[in-house]
């Protein structure tokens, strides 16, 4: 197990400009050495610069607003580590987005858009940073309870955070000899942006039947990832009620768990549906 020490850390964090990726850099704002923050909205970078600064006056703040679903803007953050002379030693692959709602009624775009920046960015970035990452180096990489599971209506998603499970673990063993630790934290639901750009233009939203108990604040989420990274941990669930529910996901017999996804499924179609005519 290869751990990775924080303090004097030189982090590079995507999606940075809001929800867990703000919280990382808050985080790590009083221990890193420097940061670099990425995602497309400026004005919001400049906001947690602000606070980073406020926290510690001598860490080295850089932002770069760039669109990772795209090659551009993936190129964009190449270029910027390499003119800067950052050098990185832990690379926070965070930014991602769900879309709520069947695949028959998805919009395509948008679709095109989670896929990329939820697998292709990190799988990019990473390979991108890696001849650049200082060893011993680190990689923490935010995937999703949704990994666990398959999840209609919110199939692409929960697929995509399956995939970023497995990498992250096969990357854990790749990365290892190489002095690069590799951490993946999978938060259930946390109150951030996210449900606000998963929804559709016509309300379509998800069921949260019994995620109350599952809800952790992003503070616990991040605190619960960093401390894994640390611990040379590969995988995380944060919080008691989403370590239960990961467990029962991975051990409920498949036709029993077919079952309570059908059930749900109904459940949800027909509380969704228009009241019937008086
Ligand atoms: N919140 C939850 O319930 C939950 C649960 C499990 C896992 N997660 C995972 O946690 C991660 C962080 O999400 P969050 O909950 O913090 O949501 P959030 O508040 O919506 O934050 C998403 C971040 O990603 C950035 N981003 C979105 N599209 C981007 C693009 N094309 N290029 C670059 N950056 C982009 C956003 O910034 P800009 O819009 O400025 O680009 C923002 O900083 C995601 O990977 C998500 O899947 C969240």
């Amino acid at each position: 197990m290869t751990s990775f020490t924080l303090s004097g850390c030189r982090a590079v964090i995507t999606g940075a400009s809001s929800g867990l990726g703000a919280e990382f850099a808050r985080q790590l704002a009083p221990r890193a050495s420097a940061l670099m923050l990425v995602a497309r909205g400026e004005a919001a970078l400049e906001a947690v610069r602000a606070e980073c600064a406020r926290v510690n006056a001598a860490l080295r703040v850089e932002l770069c607003a760039a669109d990772l679903a795209d090659e551009q803007g993936r190129g964009e953050v190449e270029r910027r580590l390499a003119e800067s002379r950052f050098g990185p030693d832990l690379l926070i692959n965070n930014a991602g987005m769900g879309d709520y709602g069947s695949l028959a009624t998805a919009d395509p775009a948008k679709l095109r858009l989670m896929l990329d920046l939820n697998m292709t960015a990190p799988v990019l970035l990473t390979r991108a940073l890696l001849p650049l990452l200082r060893r011993p180096g680190g990689i923490l990489n935010v995937s999703s309870l949704a990994g666990e599971l398959p999840m209609p209506d919110t199939a692409c998603y929960a697929a995509s955070k399956a995939f970023m499970t497995r990498f992250s673990l096969a990357l854990s063993v790749e990365l290892e000899a190489e002095g690069v630790a590799v951490a993946c934290v999978c938060p259930g639901p946390t109150p951030t942006g996210f449900s606000k750009a998963a929804r559709r233009p016509d309300g379509t939203d998800t069921d949260r039947a019994g995620q109350g108990v599952l809800r952790q604040p992003p503070e616990a989420v991040v605190a619960a990832a960093l401390r894994t990274l640390e611990n040379g941990g590969p995988l995380v669930f944060p919080g008691a009620g989403v370590k239960a529910a990961a467990c029962l996901f991975r051990h409920l017999p498949r036709f029993v768990l077919h079952r309570l996804l059908r059930a749900r499924h109904a459940r949800a179609k027909v509380s969704a549906a228009p009241p019937p005519p008086k």
